[in-house]
């Protein structure tokens, strides 16, 4: 892990990585590649500077000269890629973004990868890691988890293009040798989560008095795992994981969409009692809760989501780490502490991608 290109590092996941490696390796150069869409935002690389073990290159994965010039100029040997179209909502407005993304711009940086290390007899000591989810195993029932055995069956065409990319990363491994693993995780939450996602979303409507639109009857379950945990999972899976295998991690932490946002409210009215700022600025009548309200669900709406993460704790030794209720309330607290990051984001030229018919939209919409 001297050289490292992480795709999609100015995202949600990716500069929580970005930030995590830098701390972990410091000696590590880390080159982002990233194209900057509505979702990046280089403002939460803005901690780290530009120079021997750090670089930033605006592009887009499906770039196939940018990449191939990458590996060679930057003598790549690992390879992180969380570059990808990731809300669901969006997938189901205009799905070609997913296809181009996350599976061609996949296929292009595992043909890189080929040709750099596999054609040019350099396979030795290099590492090819996919981050991918948990929603290409589809929706689960009552009871049960999704296990690495568990077929593949995904609902979304967010979930069916990330199933994709995970076929051609194992058919890499299988047909060429290229040794790559893939992880496949479930709902993250944590600091820098692009304000369209459940988290962010409620707790800043929240915060600003506006509805909180919950999808259907509110009872779908996700297994929420805080990013930070996540990236020690990722790291651990470079280091020790092994070629060719996927690693399932989730948080053992299963709750119903309606309970997460009750409790967001919960943590949002304690929060601005106890801030006068905050409470002069956001001033609130009574509880938050009564912002909530159903509406019409997302179409196809996965039911419930939980993940068997045994393969990671008795191989790898990793543990999800934070409780639930610890992760939320940090979270909550960084929002509420970095407003700047998010008004950016919601006042500006974001909200013109954004406007669904069906109850999903962005935060303070
Ligand atoms: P995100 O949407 O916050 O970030 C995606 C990043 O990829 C952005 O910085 C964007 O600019 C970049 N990007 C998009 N298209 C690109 C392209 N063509 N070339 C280069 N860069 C491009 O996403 P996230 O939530 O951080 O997710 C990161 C990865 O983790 C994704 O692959 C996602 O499928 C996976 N994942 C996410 C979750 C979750 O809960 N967020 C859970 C499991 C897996
Ligand atoms: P999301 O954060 O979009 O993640 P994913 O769809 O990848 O699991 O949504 C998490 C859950 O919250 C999902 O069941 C849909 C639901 N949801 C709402 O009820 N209201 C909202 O405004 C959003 C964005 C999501």
């Amino acid at each position: 892990m001297d050289k490292v290109l992480i795709t999609g590092g100015a995202g949600f996941i990716g500069s929580n990585f970005v930030l995590h490696m830098s701390r972990a390796y410091p000696s590590s150069r880390l080159v982002v590649l990233d194209k900057l869409t509505y979702a990046g935002n280089l403002e939460n690389l803005k901690s780290l500077a530009e120079g021997k073990n750090y670089k930033f290159v605006k592009g887009d994965i499906n770039d196939s000269a940018l990449v191939d010039r990458l590996f060679a100029e930057e003598s790549i040997d690992t390879v992180v890629n969380f570059a990808a179209e990731s809300h669901v909502d969006r997938s189901i407005l205009g799905p070609r973004d997913f296809v181009e993304t996350n599976i061609l711009g996949t296929f292009t940086l595992l043909e890189a990868a080929r040709k750099h290390w596999l054609d040019a007899g350099r396979a030795e000591g290099k590492r090819f890691l996919h981050v991918s989810t948990d929603e290409v195993y589809g929706s689960l029932g009552a009871t049960g988890l999704f296990t690495e055995e568990t077929a593949y069956s995904p609902n979304s065409p967010y979930a069916a293009s990330k199933a994709s990319s995970d076929h051609l990363v194992r058919a890499y491994c299988h047909t060429y040798g290229l040794p790559a693993v893939t992880t496949n995780c479930s709902n993250n939450y944590g600091p820098y989560q692009f304000p369209e996602k459940l988290i962010p979303l409620m707790v800043i409507n929240a915060l600003k008095g506006k509805p909180l639109p919950v999808y259907g009857d509110g009872q779908n379950v996700r297994d929420w795992l805080f990013v930070e945990d996540h990236c020690r999972a990722i790291e651990l899976v470079l280091k020790e994981g092994r070629l060719g295998e996927t690693y399932n991690v989730g948080g053992r932490n299963e709750k119903k969409n309606i309970d997460i946002v009750k409790l967001i409210c919960a943590l949002v009215d304690e929060r601005a009692q106890g801030d006068k700022e905050l409470r002069n600025e956001f001033p609130f009548e009574g509880s938050r809760s009564s912002l909530i309200h159903f509406v019409k669900d997302r179409p196809g709406h996965d039911r419930r989501y939980a993940i068997d993460c045994t393969k990671m704790e008795k191989e790898l030794g990793w543990t999800p780490g934070h409780l639930f209720e610890e992760g939320i309330r940090k979270t909550v607290n960084w929002y509420m502490d970095n407003r700047q990051w998010w008004e950016r984001i919601i006042s500006g030229q974001y909200t013109e991608y954004y406007s669904l018919q069906y109850g999903g939209r962005l935060a303070g919409q």
